[in-house]
């Protein structure tokens, strides 16, 4: 790549350049080294969100689908500021602007798209969409002439070749809340709309996730692929599948990486001798181009696997029950302080947390009011919360914006099929009309549009 046409409009980028000048001078050379001519790139494209248009959609040119006539299906989407715009991740502005941008990723006209950007000429960030979640695929970054290079590198690099599979953790560091019943049947249902999926049981002490799948806990194959963390090979039998045939004759199926007896009770300190906790989402790299969905079930607590598993993740799914306060504000630790303390190692923006969600409890109405004044006070708490002051409203009240107060939480009730199922080793979306309802609802809250 020659970088000498962006280095150069850089460094003629005078300060406090408004949009159109960062636009004209920086914008169209960042766009033509990453890979995109002007055949490929429309400006002002209307997402189909009322007259809401972004800075720019670009394509690669299919044979005779040439983006600029055809207009469909845009690959990445670039929201562009003027540099008299702050977008360093701390301000007002840099939210404002991520929250423009998904809202443009997730209108009628962008459904295929995979990538967004924001960039001001001093600020760049990346973002994936993966169907309906979007997370950073790049912290947000200050360009220099120095860094120039290689952040644009990476940035192509990640474009130029998507993983296919999202990978979710399914954490609370509070037992009991349905992590592995949620792994189970989420897994089950996204089979059932047809997308590749893949469940890791990390909870080796419990194996619950193994067990309700009538599976037996392997010896030896989890445990030295994580070992061997120079071996990429996938060892012979680490990965089996669970096959389901419904009457009409179809077959679901999805696979599992099950427990591993070796990896029972190993004491911390062994446990942390032997393998980094970096390592399982190393070991999974190659696995992301054959899966659609990496769903991995986590113990109760902040160890060892637990934080391998966040480590690994895209994004963190975190069950919680309304009538317990601790995990309600163990939901609240998760996202305040586990999940920074990874992003902290990992410095690619990544992961990040989904909403939390209530899961195996009936809600009467007091019961809700009581649980909202509960988590009111747990956001007011983060809100003043020093050193990092941070706004949790939009992880338990997605739905509330800067104009309207939503307190609505998605839940999948207490339903005796769900619990159930586990003893027949089938996941209850198989077995279940209502039961399947319930995770089909999670799915669309959650993951697809
Ligand atoms: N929506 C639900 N309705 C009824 N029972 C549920 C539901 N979700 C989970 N359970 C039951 O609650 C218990 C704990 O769930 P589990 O998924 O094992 O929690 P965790 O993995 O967080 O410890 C299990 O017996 C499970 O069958
Ligand atoms: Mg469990």
């Amino acid at each position: 790549m020659d970088f000498s046409r962006i280095r150069q409009a850089l460094i003629s980028l005078p300060n406090g350049a408004s949009e159109p000048i960062v636009s004209s001078i920086f914008i169209t050379e960042l766009l033509k080294i990453i890979g995109f001519d002007v055949t490929e790139t429309i400006p002002g494209f209307s997402t189909g969100n009322g007259g809401n248009a972004v800075d720019y959609a670009v394509r690669k040119n299919y044979d005779s689908d040439i983006f600029v006539q055809t207009k469909l299906n845009p690959y990445l989407l670039v929201e562009v500021k003027g540099r008299n715009i702050n977008l360093h991740p701390k301000a007002a502005q840099y939210k404002s602007t991520v929250n423009q941008l998904k809202h443009y990723l997730l209108a009628p006209n962008c459904k295929t798209t995979q990538w967004g950007l924001i960039a001001n000429g001093d600020y760049i960030q990346l973002f994936r969409k993966h169907n309906k979640v979007i997370y950073p695929a790049t912290p947000c970054t200050e360009i220099t002439t120095d860094n120039l290079d290689k952040v644009i590198s990476l940035i192509k690099q990640k474009i130029d070749n998507p993983p296919k599979a999202l990978t979710v953790a399914v954490y609370n560091n509070k037992g009991g809340v349905g992590k592995t019943t949620t792994t189970l049947n989420l897994a089950a249902m996204l089979t059932m709309l047809g997308k590749r999926t893949l469940i890791i049981d990390f909870d080796p002490n419990q194996q619950d996730l193994t067990n309700s799948l009538g599976q037996k806990p392997k010896e030896d194959s989890l445990y030295s692929w994580l070992v061997n963390d120079k071996n990429q090979q996938i060892p012979k039998g680490l990965i089996n599948s669970f096959k389901v045939s419904p009457k009409s004759g179809s077959v679901w199926q999805f696979d599992i990486i099950a427990s591993d007896a070796k990896l029972q009770n190993l004491p911390e300190e062994n446990l942390r001798q032997l393998i980094n906790y970096a390592r399982l989402r190393q070991a999974l790299e190659s696995l992301k181009w054959q899966y659609d969905y990496i769903l991995i079930d986590s113990p109760p607590n902040w160890r060892f696997y637990s934080q391998s598993a966040i480590y690994a993740a895209d994004v963190v799914l975190i069950p919680t029950k309304h009538n317990s306060i601790y995990s309600l504000e163990n939901a609240a630790t998760v996202i305040e302080r586990f999940i920074p303390e990874i992003q902290n190692v990992r410095r690619d923006g990544g992961p990040i947390p989904l909403p939390i969600f209530y899961n195996g409890e009936s809600i009467t109405a007091p019961a809700k009011l009581t649980a909202e004044e509960a988590i009111d006070k747990i956001i007011e708490r983060a809100k003043s919360n020093k050193p990092n002051p941070i706004d949790l409203t939009p992880y338990f009240f997605p739905k509330t914006t800067s104009t309207r107060k939503d307190l609505h939480i998605f839940g999948i009730p207490s339903y005796a099929h769900i619990a159930g199922a586990a003893f027949s080793n089938i996941p209850a979306v198989y077995k279940n009309k209502i039961a399947c309802e319930h995770y089909l609802g999670l799915v669309r809250e959650y993951f697809l549009q």
